[in-house]
This record gives structure tokens, C-alpha cells and sequence, in this order.
């Protein structure tokens, strides 16, 4: 039976763990005098002002006030009464002791209707999976998954399925369960007929569940077996209750771990990107489902890391996408950037089936760009650099972007690049790049790392920072 949880067992874990531990894995902290700091879980904010006091063993937020020991911490972040908060805190903290017999439930009352929607998608997972590896209905998407290095543990990890062309498949089996006719219509699975009747919306696809941080499936995306012309290859869940895609990461609830572990996300554009890597040994990535990456997103990851690659598609949308993350981020400087940049225009999934997961993880580890040396990769694009005028006009651009390169040193570096690639005095170059930094340049924001300061331009002097 339930019951208190005695005062001695409670101590026992509390003592057992240090709270900066504990904390230290919703929360990236870092060390400040006698503290811990890092941004406040429980609100957005861009500066940190959550601490943690080890010699106590308190949090506290200046921000929202939110403060207490580490069972408090977990009641508030995971939404847990007090029994639930101390298993919690002795599962995180490796604590052996048995709290089976203390009943965990959690604090605030559960919303009926997303709880109904998470079970029919959750329904939804198992027959569309089950079709897939057991039935002969999924043979061929079986054999297109197999084709794509997509093997039993992996089908299985990320419960990939098959929605078969019957365009009844799923209606006939929840109309089958009884289930209620409106939530039927609000889970987005199906398509409303002219006589208000329902069809199944995913026909003929491989389905890929789309989780969201706490593992729950909210949505799903059908690739198509065959690129057709007049279908999208992926085709997803519209928003709903449960499903807002700008605010979803494809794997951001397995990877998050082992993100923490690694201090650092690598951002992909699709699911079989993802998937590939983590196939390959690489599992802190997470994928942005496409080339539009939001700052709803940027937030998430902001909760786990400082550190984000960026590893879009080697081709052209892949590259101008990553141009457009550098921008989206130039005025904020709460991650530390780099790029990786795939050859042969090949994306992550396409690269480790041609080049192997040896040479997949080096180059997500070793081949890492800073941003101004991507944008100069970047401007190079299309330009030949034989032609006097590409290159002129190449030299030019190249310059404007050092200007925004706050590091004397990082400028030095760039600069012997060039001279050396274009066959140009390094003395020209420097020349140039001092009229340009001599221009003013009014709060003009230039890259910066991570100590979430704002770096700027001093409008007077060349080269140094003001915040
Ligand atoms: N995407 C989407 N809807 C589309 C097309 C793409 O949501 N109509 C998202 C998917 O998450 C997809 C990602 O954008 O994985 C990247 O798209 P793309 O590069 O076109 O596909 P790949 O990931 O290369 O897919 P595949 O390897 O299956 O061809
Ligand atoms: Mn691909």
C-alpha cells in the first residue's frame, strides 16, 4: 500500500546526492565565485539567473524566485508529488534504496483529452510498426527500409511503421475500439470526406513517429516509398493539440543525454540523417525536420547545450540554410557555433552509407568550420576564382565578413588564408581590411562566443569590443 515516505529515507537520499548533479542534468551550469549558474529552467530568459549554492544544497532563481532543495527542483521540472520527486531524485543520483512501496503519481490533474490523443497516437505507433515487420502487407516498405540500412533495432528504436494503401486501415481499427468520433477528427490521422465521414490521411507510406521530450509520440511523418511528382516525399501530421512542428525536435528526447554527455548537439535536417547517425555511433543529433530551424527550437537545445553543429545537407539549400542559422544566431550569442559542411553535396544519411561510420564521426568531430570561415566557403559558391572579376568581387565580400570577426587574431588567420588561396599580398588585404574597419559602424553586432554578452563595435576605435 501507499504511503509516507519514512523522514529517515528521505534524509538518506538527500544526502546521498549532490544537488549540482542532479540539477546539472536539466540545467547547464557553470561555475561563478561560490555558485552555479545557467538559465532558468522554469521561464525563457537569455541571461542566466538560476544558481545553485553547493555548500547549501538550494537552488534559486533571481528571475522568477522559484527556489528550494533538489526534491524540489524535481517536483517543479517534472511535475511530481513529493514520493514521485524522491524516487526521481534516487534513480538520477544512483541511490540504492526501495521506494517501490511509496506510490508515485504526478501533482497536477492530467488534461483528459491530450491524454486520450497521446493513447490513440500511441496505438496508432504499434499497428503501423506491427504492419511493418510482421504482416506481408509491409513486405515491399520492408524491403525499401532494409534498402536504406534501416535494420531491426533501428525500425524498432525509432518505432518506424508502414500505413498501407487501404485507405481504411486506421479508421476501421479505432472505429473498431469505439473511439470517440471527435477525438478521431482532432488527432489529425485522418482526412474528413464531403459526407463527413473519415479516411485515413497517411496511404502507401514509411512512417516515422515524431516524439516529443518525454518520448511520447505527438505526430507522425510518411515518406513515400517512390518520389512521385505530384506528392510530397514526406508528408506530415497537421498541428494539433499535441503537434506544433516549430516547436519539435525529431529526437530530441533520446538524444538529449547523451547531448549533455557529449557538451554538445548536432543538428540535422532529416529524420534518415539522424537516424544514419545515430546508426553510426553518433547520437547527440537531433534533426530540425527540414531547413527552417526555429527559435523554438533554438530554445530547447539552449536547455541542454551550449555547443550546436550544424550538419545540414552538403548541397546548395543545405549550405544557404546554414547561412540562415548563422544569421538567425549572429545577434544572439547564446551558442557557440560551428559547421560542418559534407563533401560531394552529400547529406549525413547519403555520406555514412558511402563513406562508413569511422569517417562519419571524424568528420562531425574533426572537421568543424567557425562560422566566418563557412561564410567565406560560403561566398566562394559559384564564382570562379580564375575570372579577375569573381575574384575581385569574392576578395571584397570576404573582407566585409572579416570585419565582423571581433579576434585580431581569428582576422590574422583568415587573411593568410586568402592571400594564400587567391594569390594576393597578405599586405594588400590587411590595407584593405583596416579602411574598412576605420568606417563606423554604429552597434553593428559581429560573431562573438558564448558568454552570452552582446558583443558590438565601438564606433571609434577599430578593432575593440564594447558590451
Ligand atoms: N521534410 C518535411 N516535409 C517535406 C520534405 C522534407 O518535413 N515535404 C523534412 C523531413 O524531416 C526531411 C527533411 O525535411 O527528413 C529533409 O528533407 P530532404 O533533404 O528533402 O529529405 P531527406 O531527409 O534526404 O529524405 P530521404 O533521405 O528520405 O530522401
Ligand atoms: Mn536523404
Amino acid at each position: 500500500m501507499a504511503g509516507r515516505i519514512p523522514e529517515e529515507v528521505v534524509e538518506e537520499v538527500r544526502t546521498s546526492v549532490n544537488i549540482t548533479d542532479i540539477v546539472g542534468q536539466y540545467v547547464q551550469l557553470k561555475k561563478s565565485g561560490k555558485n552555479l549558474f545557467g538559465l532558468c529552467p522554469f521561464h525563457e530568459e537569455r541571461t542566466p539567473s538560476f544558481s545553485v549554492t553547493e555548500d547549501k544544497q538550494i537552488f534559486h532563481c533571481f528571475s522568477c524566485g522559484r527556489g528550494g532543495n533538489v526534491f524540489k527542483f524535481i517536483m517543479e521540472i517534472e511535475n511530481l508529488d513529493f514520493p514521485a520527486a524522491v524516487t526521481k531524485v534516487a534513480e538520477l543520483g544512483n541511490v540504492s534504496v526501495d521506494l517501490s512501496t511509496y506510490q508515485a503519481k504526478p501533482q497536477r490533474p492530467v488534461d483528459p483529452k491530450r491524454e486520450k490523443l497521446f493513447a490513440l497516437y500511441s496505438d496508432a505507433t504499434v499497428l503501423y510498426h506491427h504492419i511493418l515487420v510482421n504482416t506481408d502487407t509491409g513486405e515491399a516498405a520492408l524491403a525499401y527500409a532494409t534498402q536504406r540500412n534501416l535494420n531491426t533495432t533501428l525500425l524498432d528504436t525509432f518505432q518506424i511503421g508502414f500505413a498501407p494503401q487501404q485507405r481504411d486501415l486506421l479508421i476501421t481499427f479505432f472505429k473498431e475500439k469505439q473511439t470517440d468520433f471527435q477525438l478521431l477528427r482532432q488527432s489529425g490521422l485522418f482526412i474528413e470526406n464531403d459526407d463527413g465521414t473519415l479516411r485515413d490521411r497517411f496511404v502507401g507510406r514509411l512512417m516515422f513517429p515524431i516524439r516529443d521530450e518525454q518520448g511520447r509520440v505527438i505526430a507522425f511523418s510518411g515518406r513515400i516509398l517512390q518520389v512521385a511528382e505530384n506528392q510530397p516525399k514526406y508528408l506530415n501530421s497537421p498541428e494539433t493539440d499535441l503537434f506544433n512542428k516549430r516547436d519539435v525536435l525529431f529526437n530530441f528526447d533520446l538524444a538529449k543525454s547523451e547531448i549533455r554527455k557529449a557538451k554538445r548537439v548536432i543538428l540535422f535536417e532529416g529524420f534518415m540523417d539522424v537516424i544514419a547517425a545515430f546508426q553510426a555511433g553518433v547520437k547527440n543529433g537531433v534533426a530540425s525536420m527540414g531547413t527552417s530551424l526555429t527559435n523554438e527550437q533554438l530554445y530547447h537545445l539552449r536547455r541542454a547545450t551550449d555547443q550546436l553543429v550544424v550538419c545540414y545537407d552538403g548541397d546548395a539549400p543545405g549550405m544557404k540554410a546554414t547561412n540562415r542559422v548563422i544569421e538567425l544566431l549572429k545577434d544572439d550569442q547564446r551558442f557557440n557555433l560551428s559547421i560542418v559542411t559534407l563533401p560531394e553535396h552529400l547529406d549525413p544519411d547519403e555520406y555514412v552509407k558511402k563513406y562508413g561510420s569511422e569517417q562519419f564521426q571524424n568528420e562531425v568531430t574533426n572537421s568543424l568550420e567557425t562560422a566566418p570561415a563557412f561564410r567565406l566557403h560560403f561566398l566562394k559558391q559559384n564564382r570562379n576564382l580564375d575570372n579577375e572579376q569573381d575574384k575581385i568581387a569574392y576578395i571584397n565580400d570576404a573582407l566585409q565578413e572579416l570585419v565582423l570577426v571581433p579576434s585580431a587574431v581569428e582576422r590574422d588567420v583568415y587573411l593568410n588564408q586568402l592571400s594564400e588561396e587567391l594569390h594576393v599580398s597578405y599586405t594588400a588585404l590587411v590595407q584593405q581590411l583596416q579602411q574598412l574597419l576605420k568606417k563606423p559602424r554604429l552597434s553593428m553586432i559581429v560573431y562573438g562566443h558564448s558568454n552570452n554578452q552582446k558583443k558590438k563595435w565601438c564606433p571609434f576605435t577599430s578593432n575593440r569590443c564594447i558590451s
